[in-house]
């Protein structure tokens, strides 16, 4: 067999290693699936969350199929992490000799594999390219200004990003529109979401209580959690609404354990809060799509919140995703308490965006990125991509 025909049936590799990488993946492996011929993949995990609440529920929601290599890297400072997912993934990509590697994201792992591949010659594809917040002490910025350096193939969520990509010498031709994959899962999922009454009373919670209303509170970035001089007065403005709209609060490990370390136990104690552990894809779409008001810190919820019309807080300074704010539903609020107390005020006044749906949020990106992959290896089938 020649060296060209060896590599069209070998696999695209598909990298996930944190929960938000899962709904960006899963319609992408489908996609590929149904070309015809289809284009093969391997479902790679790096082991970055590992909790079966950070994992398994996320991938029966999502039909994602039990992952072909499990690098089981767990937790770790991001220089253990990431040096450990490259250490063992570099042996993986010999053995499948794959076609390509496909990233998404802006996580540890999502760099890290894309740093292996790109030097043992592979071309890599990164899905979700160009996002930027401009913000260097964010661990996620690195890893997307780099991630897109050395990528072969950039996929963007949204036009701008093209730009923020050539002002970074980024070759144009490297750099493709196809929307956001993000919104592809939420619309296959949507009509499955589990009805918020449901999810509370199946954590013993008292599901009358958002029976008028409620709120979302998801919180994980390490610069608004990990310090109690930063999580402490979020905590104190998340008390004065929730003495108005109940509040259901998504807790992340990390704040859980931030929480936990500073003895702060008492203050998501305070009525008005339903504090859940981590949630499936189906619950928390669920409990966003029927929300009065999101609260969040999240990169992947100020999209979704956009793509279901609900309004979104972002408890952040700067968003990587100012899309969600020019289109959609989103608004920047930063962390001081007077602002988010007024911001959540003024949304449950009836002053909260309304939005609009952004160009090719439309549940075909994935289809688009399979499409464009096969067209781009078959073309490129041998070549060294440098
Ligand atoms: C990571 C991503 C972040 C993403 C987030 C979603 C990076 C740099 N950050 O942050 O972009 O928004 O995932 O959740 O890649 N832990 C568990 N169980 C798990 C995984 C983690 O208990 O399954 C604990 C770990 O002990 C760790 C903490 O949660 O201390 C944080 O996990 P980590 O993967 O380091 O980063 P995230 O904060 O989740």
């Amino acid at each position: 067999m020649s060296q060209s025909s060896q590599l069209a049936g070998a696999p695209v590799i598909c990298v996930v290693g944190a929960r938000p990488n899962y709904m960006k993946v899963a319609p992408i492996i489908r996609a590929c699936a149904a070309l015809r011929p289809a284009l093969p993949t391997l479902l790679l995990h790096t082991g970055q969350h590992y909790d079966p609440l950070m994992k398994d529920r996320l991938f029966e929601d999502l039909e994602l199929p039990d992952p072909d290599v499990n690098l089981g890297v767990g937790s770790g400072t991001h220089a253990v992490q990431t040096a450990e997912v490259m250490r063992r993934f570099e042996p993986v990509l010999d053995q499948y000799g794959a076609r390509a590697v496909l990233v998404v994201g802006d996580v540890n792992s999502t760099l890290a594999c894309a740093l292996v591949a790109v030097k043992r010659g592979v071309p890599v594809a990164h899905v979700e390219a160009g996002l930027r917040s401009y913000d260097r002490a964010m661990p996620e910025e690195i890893n997307r200004v780099l991630t897109d350096q050395i990528a072969d193939l950039l996929y963007t969520t949204e036009r701008d990003a093209a730009a923020n990509l050539q002002r970074e010498g980024i070759a144009p031709e490297r750099v493709v529109f196809v929307g956001n994959v993000m919104i592809d899962s939420l619309r296959a999922s949507l009509a499955k979401a589990t009805p918020p009454a449901q999810t509370l009373a199946a954590a013993g919670l008292d599901a009358t209580a958002i029976a008028a209303g409620y709120g979302v509170v998801t919180l994980h970035r390490p610069s608004n959690v990990d310090r109690r001089e930063t999580l402490a007065p979020i905590l104190d403005a998340l008390r004065a609404i929730a003495a108005r709209l109940p509040l259901v609060v998504a807790l992340h490990p990390r704040t859980r354990a931030s929480i936990d370390r500073h003895g702060m136990n008492e203050a998501l104690a305070a009525p008005g809060f339903l504090v859940l552990p981590p949630q499936g894809y189906l619950e928390m779409l669920g409990l966003m799509a029927n929300a009065r008001l999101v609260l969040t810190d999240s990169g992947g919820m100020q999209e979704e919140t956009t793509a279901l019309g609900v309004p979104c807080l972002t408890l952040r300074e700067n968003t990587e995703r100012p899309i969600t704010i020019e289109q959609g539903t989103n608004t920047l609020v930063g962390v001081a308490p007077e602002a988010i107390v007024a911001a959540a005020a003024t949304v449950l006044d009836g002053g909260g965006k309304a939005g609009r749906i952004p160009e090719y949020w439309d549940g075909r990106a994935a289809e688009r990125i399979a499409a464009h992959l096969a067209h781009w290896l078959e073309k490129h089938q041998g070549e060294s991509p440098r």
